[in-house]
């Protein structure tokens, strides 16, 4: 399982000794050791074998478990052909960019047989985040939670859960992901779909030839708190525990007003903390935990659901007595695929907690605003080629027109050196260059523009983002994810977005912090975040189709005055592209 924290004898006496002397300490932070050995491991599901690329050997990945305040230190080691590197979704990485990932963002990739150590340490954030890798589509396989717990002595704004149980969903290929993506890239088409979705690595009974099925073995009478990650690579998900509510309590790593529901959704990049009351008896019956997509787009999806099984345990035993098998088992009912009024519906009631303890610090004024459509578009298609996109055409995607092209060395470093040039521009358009109905007729172009192209923001510039969707190759839900920030969503709605009547209606008193938004299907979403993390931070959507097709972008953050407002030097180790 995970690394063991390494404390040495020393920093254990010292800290034993503080602890006596200053009560008041005690709330001292630790550094957490991990280690990460990229390696290849051969994993059988759905009646498939396949080499697939892990860390440690293990799908999916290690926990990494930290307390508010931590510093933790991964050394990542390669040893396997594909070039990797790691991300620590979610977490701020103030001034500490050169540890947050992203390929020929932050860092040139980890090569074969080279080793980065990532150094980070985790502020005001509690709840669930994750890991993942973060170049090409190599997460498939390798990602795993980041548990962040509460400073010792500090409890949850809630009661005290029994258990506490990562549930991660991802997806599955029978055949190498690489390949489906480097294929799709190269007729132009969309990529082949998963063959299965996954719980804990795990696709579970309503698949031909499976036999791995996650099992929640619960106690009548508790609560547990489920730390759900969506992990999988092109799909928002429903999720849902038969005759049983969930009470939402954190998303992203952020509380927030609790509030009860049968059924959630999660945008890939999301995570959701919820409480499982179990019943107060034993029941004679199992339940089925399921989750499936909620797709908007107009192209292929695996339209499949993935179960695991709930199953109670009477007091003092610790397998079942009677086999499941024996037991009535319920399946929980889940809203249609494209249910954007449920999606409307569930994100619409989510709250920050708001309080003293943990305020909402919205920005009530805006120094900079931006405007940038979201969606898909086409790349012509070479000459001497034929393509398999729409109409002979390759698929391609953008913001504000711009399919994003990633240059072959790190952005961050070509920032801190100084030395952009050739490397980037800082003309990123603030609004769309093109100004057309964006949830109307879709305009006879559909052809998107490459470029490398940033925004650069003064140091703690309040920043209002409006994202809006487009109709181009069909109306789509995206879940955009902004790397260094958490952000206020401080509005949203279907349509085009109206800055003379939408703004009236922002919620600026408790709206939602988080680092991954659903920008509605036909709709549009509003963000607010200050931008005090110096440095260069990836923004691009969480269905990693998408991100390869250009749906992305990067904000340059530019120093503050004083030195905790400065991008730390980059560590000695930093690969080399
Ligand atoms: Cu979870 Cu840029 O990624």
């Amino acid at each position: 399982m995970e690394a063991a924290s390494t404390i040495s004898m020393a920093t254990l006496l010292l800290v034993l000794g503080t602890l006596l002397a200053l009560p008041e300490l005690s709330l001292a932070s630790i550094t957490r050791h991990y280690k990460f050995d990229i390696q290849r491991k051969n994993v059988t599901r759905l009646c498939h074998t396949r080499s697939i690329v892990t860390v440690n050997g293990e799908f999916p990945g290690p926990k990494i478990v930290a307390r508010e305040g931590d510093r933790v230190i991964v050394r990542v080691v390669n040893h396997v052909k594909n070039n990797v590197t790691i991300h620590w979704h979610g977490v701020r990485q103030i001034q500490t960019g050169w540890a947050d990932g992203p390929a020929y963002v932050t860092q040139c990739p980890i090569q074969t047989g080279q080793s980065y150590v990532y150094n980070f340490t985790i502020v005001g954030q509690r709840g669930t985040l994750f890991w993942h890798a973060h170049i090409s589509w190599m997460r498939v396989t390798l990602y795993g939670p980041i548990i962040i717990l509460p400073k010792r002595g500090v409890p949850y704004p809630f009661a005290k859960p029994y258990k506490e149980i990562p549930i991660m969903f991802g997806e599955w290929f029978n055949t190498d992901p690489e390949a489906v993506i480097a294929q799709a890239l190269q007729t132009g088409a969309g990529p082949n779909v998963s063959d299965a979705y996954t719980i804990n690595g795990l696709p579970g009974p309503l698949y031909n030839c499976s036999k791995d099925t996650f099992k929640l073995k619960v106690k009548p009478g508790k609560t547990y708190l489920l730390r759900m990650v969506n992990a999988a690579l092109n799909d928002e998900l429903f999720f849902s525990i038969a005759n049983h509510t969930l009470t939402v309590v954190d998303v992203d790593a952020i509380y927030t007003k609790p509030f009860k529901t049968d059924i959630i959704l999660i945008t890939p990049g999301q995570t959701t903390n919820v409480l499982l009351q179990t019943k107060p008896s034993l029941p004679c019956a199992s339940f089925l935990m399921a989750a499936r997509p909620y797709a908007t787009g107009l192209g292929a999806f695996d339209n499949t659901t993935t179960a695991g099984l709930l199953e109670y345990l009477p007091p003092g035993v610790s397998s079942p007595s009677t086999p499941s098998k024996n037991l009535t088992l319920s399946r929980p009912t889940l809203p249609s695929l494209n249910d954007t009024a449920f999606a409307a519906n569930f994100t619409g009631k989510l709250r920050s907690l708001a309080n003293a303890q943990f305020p909402a610090n919205v920005p009530q004024t805006v120094d900079r605003r931006f405007y940038f459509t979201v969606g898909l578009g086409t790349s012509p298609c070479p000459t001497n080629q034929t393509c398999q996109g729409p109409n002979g055409t390759k698929f391609a995607a953008s913001v504000n027109n711009i399919s994003f092209a990633l240059p072959s060395t790190a952005l961050l470093q070509a920032h801190f050196f100084g030395q952009s040039k050739g490397v980037y521009t800082t003309d990123f358009p603030s609004n769309p260059p093109f100004p057309f109905n964006y949830t109307g007729t879709p305009p006879n172009n559909s052809f998107v523009t490459n470029g490398t192209k940033l925004v650069v923001l003064p140091f703690n510039a309040s920043v209002e983002l409006v994202m809006q969707d487009t109709s181009i190759q069909g109306i789509e839900s995206h879940p955009l994810h902004l790397h260094g920030f958490n952000f206020f969503v401080v509005g949203q709605g279907f349509g085009n977005y109206d800055p003379a009547k939408d703004p009236a209606k922002f919620n600026l008193a408790d709206p939602i912090e988080r680092n991954t938004v659903g920008v509605p299907a036909g709709g549009w979403v509003a963000i607010r975040f200050r931008a005090d993390n110096p440095g260069v931070w990836f923004m691009h959507c969480h269905l990693d189709v998408h991100t390869v097709w250009g749906l992305r972008m990067a904000w340059v953050v530019n120093d503050g005055p004083l030195p905790s407002q400065k991008l730390l030097p980059p560590p000695s180790d930093l690969p080399k592209c």
